[in-house]
């Protein structure tokens, strides 16, 4: 019997249970990766905010809530999935952009902390009133670059100038390295840009380096050296803290490092095509379903749930059920033989996944289960036709 046998069995009873497409999450991947997370950081004080932007499954996000995890919210839809999975308002961090003012009224009506992405939105808090505490999202990268993000370093001057005339306090900067990063040095560069800026605000009370710690989607790629990068991280705010004769916090906003490698999508194979030297398997999703490479960058390695044998030389290519022409679940795999009923795993895809899927090319959502304490645990319903049309009225 070989090793994967047991856990065919799994995946195909799944699948009986729940139906095809199917999200599985396996819980104690996830606790691992927080555990892992965060002892990389040897400092204190420090606060980790899952960032629910990559997968809002309230089992996952009260699951990483009870290990002590807040929430970053990138939107107020963020902010109201966190609340509905009971994580409290104080626990929530909102790093965002572009907030209108019933925006505004959603997040500061629930006390939601926040980091304001530009000198408008503080004028816009500031008008508010009264007072408070608010932190920054601050440009990292050089300004003379196109970058959408935050706050000039050369606008703080003008910004504490807002602040001190409505009485806000601005108590910290927020980073963005950019998604999907496994460059130590990208991180480290950005961090000390707003090391260096944050010697402007004498309310200092805490730096927020982002999130967007990548993961090795393709076998062979070099994962991000956590452990150095929160060596380096924390000596820094060591050095800050000393210069400023308090401790100043650290928070950071994981996603995708946290929850990517815990969720694979079980496919079904319905029917296997070969000509001109090429295989077409198709399968019972679509990129609808699963924001693939073809949509969005990270690759999703493909396996045979129960292999028949090695994989096969003919490149093979993972077609989705539509007919459009860029539904490709992957190309040129390399996949052992296949028939229609097997079972095809994307790895990989507990971040971005359910996340990006929608409502394009009118396939309903698949279920998501989350494996934990050996129970099989249904967390999302699948979708009906009538979740495709829940929205439309008639004029
Ligand atoms: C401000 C901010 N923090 C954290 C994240 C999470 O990023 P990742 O999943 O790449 O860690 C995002 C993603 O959009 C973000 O915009």
């Amino acid at each position: 019997m070989s090793a994967r046998e047991p856990m065919a069995d799994h995946a195909a009873r799944l699948v009986e249970h729940h139906g095809s497409p199917l999200y599985v999450y396996d819980a104690e991947r996830v606790r691992a990766a927080y555990r892992d997370f965060t002892a990389a950081f040897p400092y204190s004080p420090a606060d980790f905010h899952y960032a629910i932007v990559c997968n809002k499954n309230r089992h996952l996000v009260r699951l990483l809530h009870a290990l002590g995890a807040g929430i970053h919210a990138n939107t107020p839809g963020d902010a109201f999935a966190a609340l509905s999975a009971g994580v409290p308002p104080d626990r929530i961090l909102y790093s965002g952009t572009n907030l209108n003012a019933d925006d505004l009224d959603f997040l500061l009506g629930h006390r939601i902390r926040l980091n304001l992405d530009s000198v408008d939105q503080l004028r816009d808090f500031a008008a508010r009133g009264p007072g408070g505490a608010v932190g920054l999202r601050l440009l990292v990268d050089d300004p003379t670059r196109a970058s959408r993000i935050g706050v000039d370093p050369a606008e703080l001057p003008e910004a504490l100038e807002i602040a001190r005339a409505a009485g806000v306090r601005l108590i910290g900067l927020h980073m963005y390295a950019g998604t999907n990063n496994r460059s130590l040095a990208r991180f480290l560069a950005c961090f000390d840009r707003m090391v260096a800026a944050s010697e402007l605000l004498p309310d200092l009370e805490e730096l927020d380096a982002g999130g967007g710690f990548g993961v090795p989607y393709r076998p062979g790629q070099e994962p991000l050296d956590l452990p150095t990068l929160g060596r380096e991280v924390a000596g820094r705010m060591e050095a800050l803290s000393a210069r400023r004769g308090r401790r100043i916090r650290l928070v950071v906003e994981p996603g995708r490092v946290l929850v990517a490698e815990a969720g694979s999508l079980l496919v079904k194979v319905i029917s296997v095509k070969e000509r001109g030297g090429r295989r077409y398997v198709g399968v019972d999703t679509t990129v609808g379903n699963v924001v693939v490479e073809s949509v969005y960058y990270p690759h999703h390695r493909v396996e045979a749930v129960a292999p028949r044998g090695a994989p096969l030389e003919i490149p093979t290519d993972v077609c989705g059920n539509t007919t459009h022409s860029r539904d490709f679940l992957a190309r040129n795999c390399q996949l052992p033989r296949l028939a229609p009923g097997d079972l095809l795993a994307l790895r990989d895809v507990g971040a971005y996944g359910y996340a990006m899927s929608s409502h394009f090319l009118n396939r309903p959502r698949p279920a998501e289960v989350v494996m934990d304490q050996g129970q099989a645990l249904l967390t999302t319903r699948r979708e009906t036709f009538a979740d495709l049309l829940s929205t439309q009225v008639d004029a």
